[in-house]
């Protein structure tokens, strides 16, 4: 563990330091007492996982709790507009033209992932959360009232997800309202509802 810690380390290093030449803000690396229980899951484990399973095994576990890359590095948008934006292949690959992985599990899902950049493909992410079309919700104005960290008061713990799932219905106005009248927040169906 130790020593994959201190590899882990190095490559961030390398990796940030070829980040630092595109983005204005590269996440830190990580510090001693950053680990996950557990970097490699065992294939038992992961058919446990909450959540449906993605194209590639993206793990937030790994990305945010262990590497402490920012939300909004990766979901660009969220303070600006409704969506907050997902990566493109391109972002990932800020990283991973130099990390492959420690090992074998890691490997050869990475490699799924520079199969898409060389064949110019998008990844097709499965949806977690998804309001039917009658609704809107406009992550920008949480974000602006709440802050950047507000994304924990719906969405849970991501950073110590190696799978996300929901953990509050959003589905359920109810989920919305009660807040809304905690904060004295707009209530009119319109505000909500197309
Ligand atoms: C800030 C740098 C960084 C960015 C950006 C990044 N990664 Fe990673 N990624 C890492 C590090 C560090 C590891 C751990 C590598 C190891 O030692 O196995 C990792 C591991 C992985 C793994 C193997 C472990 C796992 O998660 O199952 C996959 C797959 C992966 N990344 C996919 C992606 C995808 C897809 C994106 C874009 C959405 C992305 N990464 C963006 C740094 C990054
Ligand atoms: C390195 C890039 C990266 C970072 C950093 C990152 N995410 Fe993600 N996020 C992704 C990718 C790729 C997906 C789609 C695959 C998946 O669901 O795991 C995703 C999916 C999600 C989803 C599910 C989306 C849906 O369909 O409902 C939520 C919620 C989310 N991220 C929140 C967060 C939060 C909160 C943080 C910070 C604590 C964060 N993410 C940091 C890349 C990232
Ligand atoms: C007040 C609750 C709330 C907060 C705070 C919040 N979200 Fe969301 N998030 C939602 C809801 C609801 C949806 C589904 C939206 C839809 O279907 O239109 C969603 C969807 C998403 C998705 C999927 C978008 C897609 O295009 O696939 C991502 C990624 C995400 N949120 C990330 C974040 C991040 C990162 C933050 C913090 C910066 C955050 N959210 C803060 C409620 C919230
Ligand atoms: C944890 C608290 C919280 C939850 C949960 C929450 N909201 Fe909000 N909502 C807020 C706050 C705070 C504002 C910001 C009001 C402002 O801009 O001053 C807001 C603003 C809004 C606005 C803009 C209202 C206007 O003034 O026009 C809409 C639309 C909205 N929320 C929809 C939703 C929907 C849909 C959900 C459920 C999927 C939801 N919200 C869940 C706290 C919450
Ligand atoms: C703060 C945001 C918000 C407000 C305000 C709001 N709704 Fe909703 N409403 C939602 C969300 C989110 C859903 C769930 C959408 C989904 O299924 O994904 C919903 C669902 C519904 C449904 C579908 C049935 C159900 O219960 O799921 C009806 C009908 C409805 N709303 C009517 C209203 C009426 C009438 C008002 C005004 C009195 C209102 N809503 C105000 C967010 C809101």
């Amino acid at each position: 563990m130790r020593k994959l810690l201190i590899f882990g380390v190095g490559t961030l290093a390398l990796a940030f330091g070829a980040m630092a030449a595109r983005t204005a803000a590269p996440p830190d690396p990580p510090g001693a007492g950053d680990t996950v229980s557990a970097w490699v899951l065992a294939a038992s484990d992961t058919a446990n996982l909450k959540g449906p399973r993605q194209p590639i095994f993206f793990r937030h576990d790994i990305h945010v709790g262990v590497a402490k890359t920012p939300c909004q590095y990766c979901h660009y948008s969220a303070g600006e507009s409704s969506e907050p934006g997902m990566p493109s292949v391109q972002s990932c690959m800020g990283c991973h033209l130099i990390i492959g992985g420690t090992d074998t599990t890691h490997q050869v899902e990475i490699s799924k992932l520079r199969d898409a950049w060389n064949n110019k493909q998008p990844i097709e992410w499965v949806r977690v959360h998804t309001l039917a079309r009658h609704a809107r919700f406009p992550h920008q104005r949480h974000i602006k009232a709440m802050g950047p960290n507000a994304c924990q008061t719906c969405h849970g713990d991501i950073a110590r997800m190696p799978q996300v799932f929901k953990v509050n219905n959003v589905n359920n106005m109810g989920f919305c309202i009660t807040c809304h009248v905690e904060r004295q927040v707009n209530r009119d169906c319109t505000a909500c509802h197309y």
